[in-house]
């Protein structure tokens, strides 16, 4: 695991035990991620468009809704949300990246009201292999929420901290597509960099399982 530039101020911060609100805990990444976070003594607090209650990153008012209906949380972390390849000249292109980065966005703007003091976000973002076609769209929300997540922690009220991890390939989702999983991350391993955000120091940066 690696982080960027300001990765100084990563490290063991605090291993007391949280509640995390997880957006796409259902998911390959989502769940190995709320699996470590338990099994780290963290309460986590599953979420996704199919939760009860729902909440989709495409759709800020049932955003609020989650909020309005759990308790303070002490961070929130979202796994959720792809930006699908999509050829730069479809229709469906500014759509395709509409939840994972204005989404993610939404999420923190919200998340910073609810949170309690001391809290933490963090995002997701994606390593994208070169040459692949139809992958602009999900580079620009990567390298978007990247460069956002660095500037961002400057102003955001009260001070949360703030992180994006980067996951390449993940093993698993290598297996589902019937490709060498040999050359993914276990979602294991990847998730390992998440509980680092919970209880680390980081702050601004982009975390590379
Ligand atoms: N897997 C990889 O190899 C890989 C590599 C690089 C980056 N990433 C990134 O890692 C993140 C997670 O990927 P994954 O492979 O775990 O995806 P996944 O298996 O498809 O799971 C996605 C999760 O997010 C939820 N979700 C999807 N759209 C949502 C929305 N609009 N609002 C709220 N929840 C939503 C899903 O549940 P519901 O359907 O119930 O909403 C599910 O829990 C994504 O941002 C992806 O781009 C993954």
């Amino acid at each position: 695991m690696s982080t960027d530039a300001h990765s100084a101020t990563s490290g063991h911060a605090s291993r007391s035990p949280k509640r995390v609100l997880v957006i796409g805990a259902s998911g390959t990444v989502g769940s190995a991620v709320a699996e470590a976070l338990t099994a780290a003594g963290h309460e986590v607090i599953a979420a996704s468009r199919r939760s009860t209650p729902p909440v989709d990153l495409a759709d800020p008012p049932t955003i609020e809704r989650l909020f309005d209906a759990i308790e303070p949380v002490d961070a929130v972390v979202s796994c959720a949300a792809s930006a699908l390849p999509t050829p730069l000249t479809d229709p469906g292109f500014a759509e395709s990246i509409g939840p994972k980065l204005h989404g993610q966005i939404e999420l923190v703007v919200q998340a910073v009201e609810h949170l309690r003091d001391g809290g933490s976000i963090t995002l997701t973002s994606g390593a994208i292999p070169d040459d692949m076609a139809g992958t602009a769209g999900g580079a620009l929300v990567n390298a978007g929420l990247e460069a956002f997540v660095k500037a961002a922690v400057i102003d955001l009220p009260r001070g949360p901290r703030l992180n994006v991890v980067r996951p390449g390939w993940v093993a698993e989702t290598l297996a589902s597509l019937d490709m060498d999983e040999a050359d993914g991350t276990p979602a294991a391993v990847v998730a390992r960099s998440y509980v680092e955000a919970v209880d680390g120091r980081a702050n601004g940066t982009t975390i590379t399982p």
